[in-house]
């Protein structure tokens, strides 16, 4: 999590350093910090937003060199102490980090041995103080540099200015940094967007790489010294800006974009009923004898749906948490095809995955919304998913985009020609959910709001939709929240319902119908306050919404729109900051 930008010659540094910040501001918003150097370094920090630092800072205020950060706080609390950049102790350095440093306990306890003093909570100052520790021995910043990172354990990307210097010393390893070529300054930053405006040429440091960028020049070298020729590559500025166009969040446009984000898939990549998709990549899916999904959080619940779609064509899948699988990697099969699925393309546990599948020699999909992120460039294949930035924290357009995407693929690999027009009834049931049916489901938010459990039950993909629905209440209303798969109800969770215990019920699939109709007499039994969702052929009186047919493969992406509305409206009913979620991030580039 968190997000570096820094420049060195850059004249309107200030701009570049608060509106790179904003851009950033999805990796973290504890606290929010920049630092100045011009000949002296002078800092600038603010617990919150980037809105709250740029309030702090003059106006008129440039450095020749200037760096800044926004925090997602690992170690220690979101105040101003631990907020970056951290100054050292001799207050000649000044850095900021994404990562965490497992030793850095051992490293300060050497450290403060020898009678240097730390400020903050952080693993962070523990880097900066054990460079100018080595820097009072070397009298050389590269050397030092050298010299910590050969100590430190941990993940890394880092910027680190020195007093009377005009440059930005550079160290990563497993935390994205790029460096962005310009004309008479370079600039850093801990992905490509804030850069975008500025510069199309970008150099990616790889892991245990340390180097220094100046405002004509950089140098890049690896943990044993050696210097390393990297030239730079060029990137389209296919970021759109964000805007609200109107709207109150970013939530609730990015669900309203579903409908049009389903559609310009369909006219990237349909052509006729087959799909444009790499020919070489469909063969080698047509030949594994196993699927591996990866992913964490939502995009896990997508890999849910994408396994059962493989499956039911008769390849075998196994669909895994990332974080679960990195520790005990399972290759089932002789012939396995890999798919990674992420929204950023940034996240940490799927990154650890990618290593051990490249370790052991096997190609890979990742399904992304990023172009140019980590698993983008590094995935022997890469699919798209043109669901145009997605600035809420919770995911929501992205998720539609990654179980059409899996939809197309399935599709393609197996010649199955109706779901290309099936996915026009999808288009058409969205719209008239976003029409028609956000009254009722602001209404059902209403009476949930003040609640302390909700449950969600559904079998099939409608307990894949119920595990997503759960977890978009949860992360931003506050409210525990679980997906149930019908079935399981009897097996404990039922000790849970109690009266008043609202329990919302998916049911679009007519084989599980009866069985779900059967789970909601057991709960209403037990005083269960039930919200059923269902289909118009499988509706009943009573049902609280009801939307038009469709196949019920479909139901991850078109009832999804429900869940998510319903999350947005109980999370803004509550008052809370729906974009920006207590305690999360948008890329969790931590493990
Ligand atoms: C979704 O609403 C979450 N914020 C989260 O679960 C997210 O899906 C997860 O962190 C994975 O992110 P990724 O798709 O960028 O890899």
């Amino acid at each position: 999590m968190c997000g570096i930008v820094g420049s060195v010659g850059l004249k309107e540094s200030h701009k570049y350093i608060i509106d790179g910040l904003k851009t950033l501001d999805y990796r973290g918003y504890d606290s929010a910090g920049v630092a100045f150097l011009n000949k002296k370094i002078e800092l600038f920090k603010a617990v919150g937003t980037v809105d709250k630092l740029s309030s702090i800072i003059p106006s008129d205020k440039e450095g020749f060199v200037a760096i800044g950060h926004t925090r997602w706080a690992t170690h220690g609390k979101a105040n101003l102490y631990n907020c970056h950049p951290h100054l050292s102790c001799g207050k000649k350095f000044a850095l900021v980090h994404n990562g965490t440093i497992e030793n850095y306990q051992e490293i300060q306890k050497k450290l403060l041995d020898k009678g240097i003093t730390f400020t903050s909570d952080t693993d962070s100052e523990v880097i900066l103080n054990l460079i100018e520790f080595y820097y009072s021995q070397e009298h050389d910043v590269l050397t030092s540099i050298r010299l910590a990172m050969k100590e430190i354990i941990g993940t890394y990307a880092i910027c680190l200015i020195h007093e009377g210097e005009d440059k930005i010393y550079v160290m990563k390893n497993a935390s994205p940094l790029l460096i962005g070529l310009g004309d008479k300054y370079n600039l850093v930053a801990s992905d490509g967007s804030p850069m975008i405006e500025y510069t199309d040429k970008f150099i990616e440091l790889d892991d245990k790489e340390y180097g220094v960028v100046t405002s004509s020049s950089y140098e890049i070298f690896n943990i044993d010294g050696e210097k390393q020729n990297k030239s730079f590559v060029v990137k389209e500025a296919e970021l759109v800006k964000h805007s609200l166009n109107g709207y109150d969040h970013y939530m609730i446009k990015e669900i309203e974009e579903i409908e049009s984000v389903v559609k310009r898939l369909i006219s990237e990549y349909a052509d006729g009923s087959h799909y444009k998709f790499d020919p070489e990549m469909i063969k080698k899916i047509r030949e594994s004898d196993h699927i591996i999904f990866l992913g964490c959080g939502t995009s896990y619940h997508a890999s849910l749906v994408g396994g059962r779609y493989f499956e039911e064509m008769g390849i075998p899948t196994a669909s895994y948490i990332a974080s679960e699988w990195a520790f005990h990697p399972m290759f089932p099969g002789k012939k396995p095809f890999v798919i990674f699925i992420s929204q950023s393309g940034e996240t940490a546990d799927l990154i650890h995955c990618y290593k051990i599948v490249k370790e052991r020699g096997y190609e890979s999909l990742i399904l992304t919304n990023t172009k140019g992120s980590t698993l983008e460039r590094r995935c022997t294949y890469s699919l798209l998913l043109h669901a145009g930035v997605e600035v809420s924290v919770a995911s929501t357009k992205a998720y539609a985009a990654q179980v059409t995407a899996l939809l197309f693929l399935v599709a393609e690999v197996f010649n199955l020609d109706y779901v290309r027009k099936d996915l026009d009834i999808a288009c058409e049931v969205i719209s008239n959910i976003r029409k028609e049916l956000k009254g009722k489901i602001k209404e059902i938010a209403n009476i949930i709001k003040d609640k302390n459990d909700i449950f969600y039950l559904g079998r099939g993909y409608d307990y894949y939709l119920s595990l997503e629905a759960a977890l978009k209440l949860k992360e931003i209303s506050y409210i525990h929240s679980e997906g149930i798969a019908g079935g399981e109800l009897k097996h404990g969770p039922i000790a849970l319902i109690e009266s008043g215990t609202p329990v919302i019920v998916f049911i679009t699939d007519h084989i599980t119908a009866a069985s779900m109709r059967g789970n909601i007499e057991e709960v209403k039994s037990r005083g269960a306050d039930v919200y059923v969702i269902s289909t118009s052929k499988l509706s009943k009186p009573g049902d609280a919404i009801v939307v038009e047919d469709y196949p019920s493969y479909l139901s991850s992406i078109i009832v999804s729109s429900i869940a998510f509305y319903l999350a947005y409206f109980v999370s803004l009913l509550k008052g809370y900051n729906v974009d920006k979620p207590r305690n999360l991030a948008k890329s969790v580039t931590v493990e």
